[in-house]
């Protein structure tokens, strides 16, 4: 049968990733797809620029029109990222008539209702798996995997270079800015790289997660999101010494009265498997009617792993080639004509325990003050442990556990316990799951 050919835009570090897993492994992927698959172009920024990948048989182009509108390329693999260019030449590629394979979540997050329905209207494919924890197939295990299903809620570690940075500061001590020059270097990061450090890369993923896991369209606008810069060795410390670990967790679950989605850091109890995901690795825990848990681990940024996702829906894509577009399995995994709208929660409607940790006055009395703002807001308490260790203010750190707790009512008792006298500073707040 007459080869497969493709053209890659972007030859960075997930384009050339690619091209090395297609060069090295060509013979065990053609046995997969049922047909060789021929590398014939790519777009790069600039031509002179060495690659690891053998490229004597491409064409080289600055300009990734030229590829988009080749007639004589099959599919299309946007590497590039950003979501301006990438979005232009995917529906210019899709309106082409070309199958894509993408691993931009910024471009599916954002634009991926209008992408999906072009390419439902041209009858082709755009396959999305690298877009979320790197390696792991985690869209193919939401998708096909769990299809049997009511998803009740999703939690992952869905960032490798925010989790990279976690634990090098909690195992090694080092400084956040040192950890984050590594993993850009190593190719973790984003283009950006606040877009891993604020939380908005893990926002589009969960973006990604919730639509395929619910139903619901993409609505990245939605997403609550903070990210890692905030927090604190300190609080990384207190929090191991009450059994918990910080981890960078994005959330998706659905209650009676809507649907969370939320991007943050949280305690997990130690004892989790996820709670030990650590450096580069992702995972993500879902749970859902029939299976109960189910985790999925592996690395979640890097050349060869994005490269993996790449390769595997490319495999898939030259399998759908020859097949009824009727027949092959939807881009968000519902129908297109039953996504549903459910109404997404705002954060004050959202339900957490919590990590406060705040600077008190060593005195009699503080305590008081302090358990009776939070029996005003409905707030119980399962640890509070004072330090010992005073500040030039004379304070001491004061940690506090609460149950669950509806988040309008902490944020009144934080503002509450604020303005006591007695407490200085700014609380500190972070949710804690039990993910149980
Ligand atoms: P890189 O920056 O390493 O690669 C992007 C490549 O695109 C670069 O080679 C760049 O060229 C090229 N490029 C940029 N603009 C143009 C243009 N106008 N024409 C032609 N080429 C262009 O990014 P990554 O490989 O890390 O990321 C690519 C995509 O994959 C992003 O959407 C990212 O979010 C996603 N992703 C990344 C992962 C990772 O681990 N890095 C994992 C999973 C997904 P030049 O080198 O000259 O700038
Ligand atoms: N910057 C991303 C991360 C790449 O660190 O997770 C993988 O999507």
């Amino acid at each position: 049968m007459k080869p497969v050919t493709i053209g890659i835009l972007g030859l960075g570090t997930v384009g050339g990733g690619t091209a090395t897993v297609l060069q090295r492994n060509a013979a065990e992927i053609a046995r997969r797809a049922g047909r060789s698959i021929e590398l014939v172009a790519a777009s790069v920024r600039d031509i002179n620029k060495k690659h690891s990948a053998e490229l004597n048989k491409v064409k080289l182009t600055l300009d990734s029109n030229e590829i988009v509108d080749d007639p004589n390329i099959d599919i299309i693999l946007e590497l590039i990222g950003g979501t301006d260019l990438a979005k232009e030449l995917v529906l210019r590629a899709i309106k082409n008539g070309k199958y894509i394979v993408t691993a931009n979540k910024a471009l599916i997050a954002l634009h991926g209702n209008e992408i999906f329905e072009a390419a439902q209207r041209t009858g082709v494919t755009v396959a999305f798996e690298a877009a979320v924890a790197g390696g792991i197939p985690i869209i193919k295990a939401i998708r096909e995997g769990l299809a049997g299903n009511q998803i009740e809620w999703l939690a992952g570690i869905i960032n490798g270079t925010g989790n990279f940075i976690l634990t090098e500061m909690r195992d090694k001590g080092r400084d956040f800015m040192d950890v984050l020059k590594e993993a850009q270097e190593l190719g973790y990061a984003e283009a950006d790289p606040t877009f891993d450090v604020e939380g908005i890369d893990a926002a589009h993923k969960l973006t990604i997660l919730a639509s395929i896991a619910f139903g619901v369209p993409l609505q990245f606008e939605k997403v609550y999101t903070e990210g890692i810069s905030e927090i604190t060795r300190a609080d990384v410390e207190h929090a191991g010494e009450l059994g918990y670990r910080i981890k960078h967790l994005g959330i998706a679950r659905r209650v009676a009265s809507g649907l969370e989605m939320r991007v943050h850091p949280t305690l997990i109890p130690h004892r989790r498997l996820i709670a030990n995901v650590d450096g580069v690795m992702n995972a993500v825990l879902v749970h859902a009617d029939a299976v109960g848990p189910t985790l999925y681990y592996g690395a979640g940024a890097g050349a060869e792993p994005a490269a993996s996702a790449v390769v595997a829906d490319l495999v898939d894509v030259v399998r759908a080639l020859t097949t009824d577009p009727g027949n092959r399995v939807p881009h968000l995994a519902f129908q297109p004509d039953a996504i549903q709208n459910i109404e997404v929660l705002t954060m004050d409607q959202v339900e957490t325990a919590f990590y406060l940790r705040m600077q008190v006055q060593d005195q009699a009395g503080v305590l008081a003050d302090i358990t009776r703002i939070f029996a005003d807001q409905d707030i119980s308490i399962e640890a509070i442990v004072q330090k010992e260790e005073k500040d030039e203010q004379d304070c001491v750190p004061l940690v506090i556990l609460t149950h669950n707790v509806l988040e309008s009512n902490m944020m009144v008792a934080i503002q509450k316990i604020e303005s006591l006298v007695t407490v200085t500073g700014k609380i500190v707040r972070i949710r804690l799951e039990t993910l149980g």
